[in-house]
């Protein structure tokens, strides 16, 4: 099992696009994936179930993210392996391709939960209860995926909310690999250096509290890697990127320390305007001659590849 966050604190980038649509590409392949929204917006939940759906199947049912976080110590009163639901469109789609697509939803209460998680690190009494207190919450999610239910699993895609709080963390800790969706733009990419410099800062402290008497037997030391940056809603004219955007990719690419991947993906308003209302990602809709549907099975060549998920590679 390969776990990923899709992460970025930029919002609007792409994050959720790519993460319902590369884990239905790779689901295509025949690869069992779970997808695990950590974002209180919902938005990859909303992507496979409808809202009448999400309050009746998960959230009345309290089959989200939010009820396995809010406990006080996350994870202890409930099990994450009882919250993973199958949506029924996109599996229809892919029956007979031998992969599976589940998911972990997420619930617009979630904020407050994240608020009162951080809230919760402080009050220990001296400096070995408060290292304990941090490893214990921020390694709860990936203690939690160890669970013999997640070897099931070829892979986990987690899509991250835009920021850095404690639930994004969590995301951080039980990850192999990050990959960062950015725009081509100025801002986006004037952040992406920051962003890996914080999460290079977390598995600091976090391998510091486990090497320094923080750690237990639950608590092993990190190494998350950068997977890269994929570019998204590429504007391409003539069958090139626009200059405008080169000029931000080529900065990227020279004067950042942020791999970037070879793959990126076009903006195409046609394909991905409509996210969500089908139950079914548009890369599973849309013609295998579209050129955005290359790109993504580019994208996902890439990114297996890396993981050693490529068909042929050992699971
Ligand atoms: N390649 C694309 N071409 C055109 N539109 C896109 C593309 N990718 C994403 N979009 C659209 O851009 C908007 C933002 O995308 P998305 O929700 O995936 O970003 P996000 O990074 O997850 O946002 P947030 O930070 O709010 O979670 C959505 O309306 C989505 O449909
Ligand atoms: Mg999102």
């Amino acid at each position: 099992m390969r776990v990923v966050a899709v992460m970025n604190y930029k919002g609007g980038v792409g994050k959720t696009t790519l993460t319902a649509n590369l884990g239905a590409v790779a689901a295509s392949r025949g690869l069992r994936v779970l997808l695990l929204d950590l974002d209180p917006q919902t938005n990859l939940t909303f992507s496979f179930f409808s809202i009448d759906d999400w309050h009746l199947k998960l959230k009345d049912n309290n089959r989200t993210i939010k009820q396995w976080y809010e406990s006080e110590l996350p994870g202890r009163d409930t099990s994450l392996a009882d919250l993973v639901v199958t949506p029924e469109r996109v599996n229809q789609v892919l029956s007979g391709t031998g992969g599976r697509l589940d998911l972990i939803s997420s619930h617009l209460g979630l904020i407050d939960i994240d608020l009162e998680l951080a809230a919760r690190l402080g009050g220990a009494t001296t400096l070995d209860g408060s290292k304990r207190k941090f490893l214990d919450l921020h390694s709860c999610l990936r203690n939690a995926l160890r669970d013999n239910h997640f070897a099931e699993y070829d892979l986990v895609l987690i899509d991250c909310a835009p920021n850095f709080g404690i639930v994004t963390k969590t995301a951080i800790v039980a990850s192999e690999q990050i990959l960062v969706p950015a725009k081509a733009d100025y801002l986006s990419t004037l952040g992406l250096d920051y962003l890996v410099g914080n999460c290079r800062g977390l598995v600091q402290q976090f391998n510091d509290f486990v090497n320094h008497k923080g750690g237990t037997r639950d608590h092993r030391p990190i190494d998350p890697g950068i997977l890269g940056v994929v570019f998204t809603m590429v504007q391409i004219y003539s069958q090139q990127v626009t200059a405008a955007q080169q000029v931000y990719i080529q900065e990227v690419l020279v004067n950042s320390r942020v791999p970037v991947l070879e793959s990126s993906i076009r903006n195409s308003p046609r394909h991905f305007g409509d996210a969500g209302e089908t139950g079914v990602p548009a890369m599973l809709r849309a013609n295998s001659r579209d050129e955005v549907v290359r790109e993504f099975d580019q994208l996902a060549d890439e990114v297996l590849n890396a993981l050693e998920l490529a068909s042929g590679d050992q699971r």
